[in-house]
């Protein structure tokens, strides 16, 4: 029998290649000294790719050249790189790993709240600079009793809320519809959210229906008290909009760890004492990276043994 030639453009968590080395060819384009060569040279034969990296796109240029292509497993909640609408379109699995990550990433999401609020990282910069002796550290705004809206209320954005209500804090929401059983506040629209909370969580998948959908006027609607919080993707917040309403006290302070070009940052935004930022580590655990690992490996494998994949994303729904 053939085997399963797979393709994976860039490395991974190394129990990715452990595990599917044992099942299928794993074809390790980063090892390749002539990538196009070897990528022209396999293509014929591709039926997966394992998609590790938001930075290595899987668009519909790259499917079109894998004429055997079946499926394509994605490592994170996330998969605005990879084009599941043109996959389901063409008959092409796409996977992804929803519910293994929520936790941690809230916890990040509470973390980053706490610091941009209560200015941590610029209070420990203060001790360490040695500059408490000269003077204590400014007051700060406080968190409880005031209202987080969560853009995107999914998984990940109930687990931030869950949290953010033992905090004192009361919650809102939008996301495309209302839902049924859920008791938080709905708002119709991401400005009537902005307008009504103090702290907006950006919580929703990234892609062009969400593109910029934090633009100036969302951020005047926040406020001068208002913090803005994204642990969600980099597109989902005009960052030129932000850095101008960090820098012109249209906001008061905004937590990051996703960028518009992430991983390059831009020198204006590190520059501001306002914001808050983290390399994108919502999900970097131990734990939660093998977790993640393992489904990937567990969806292709899935595959392979012909019983469909186990967290297909919404644009590719599977039917046996
Ligand atoms: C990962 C994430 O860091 O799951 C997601 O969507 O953003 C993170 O958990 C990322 O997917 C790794 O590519």
């Amino acid at each position: 029998m053939a085997s399963f030639e797979v393709l994976m453009p860039l490395p991974g968590m190394p129990e990715i290649a452990e595990r599917l080395e044992r099942r299928v060819t794993l074809h390790k384009l980063w090892q390749a000294a002539d990538r196009e060569a070897t990528l022209a040279a396999i293509a014929p034969n591709i039926r997966a790719v394992v998609s590790t990296w938001a930075t290595a796109r899987v668009d519909a240029e790259l499917m079109r050249r894998l004429p055997k292509l079946e499926i394509v497993v994605g490592f994170g909640v996330g998969y605005d790189h990879i084009d599941a609408a043109w996959a389901g379109r063409h008959g092409i699995v796409v996977t992804h790993t929803p519910g293994v990550l929520d936790e941690d990433v809230a916890d990040i999401a509470i973390a980053l709240t706490l610091a941009a609020t209560r200015r941590l990282p610029q209070a420990e910069r203060h001790l360490r600079e040695g500059r408490w002796p000269n003077g204590a550290f400014p007051l700060t705004a406080s968190l409880h009793g005031r209202v987080m809206g969560v853009l995107g209320l999914g998984r990940i954005g109930k687990a931030i809320a869950r949290r953010a209500e033992a905090f004192g804090l009361s919650i809102a929401y939008h996301g495309r519809h209302e839902q049924d059983g859920v008791a938080y506040h709905y708002y119709p629209t991401p400005l009537a959210l902005a307008e009504a909370c103090d702290i907006l969580m950006v919580a929703a998948p990234g892609g062009p229906e969400t593109l910029h959908v934090v633009d100036a006027g969302v951020l005047a609607a926040l406020g001068r008290d208002g913090v803005l919080i994204n642990i969600a993707r980099g597109s989902l917040v005009d960052e030129a909009a932000l850095i101008a309403a960090l820098k012109d006290g249209v906001i008061l302070a905004a937590g990051l760890e996703v960028y518009e070009h992430e991983p390059s940052v831009p020198a204006e935004l590190i520059a501001l004492d306002n914001a808050v930022l983290l390399p994108h580590v919502g999900s970097a655990t131990r734990h939660t990276r093998a977790a993640m690992a393992n489904l990937v490996v567990d969806n292709l494998l899935s595959w392979v043994d012909g019983e469909g994949p186990l967290t297909p994303t919404p644009e590719t729904p599977w039917r046996r």
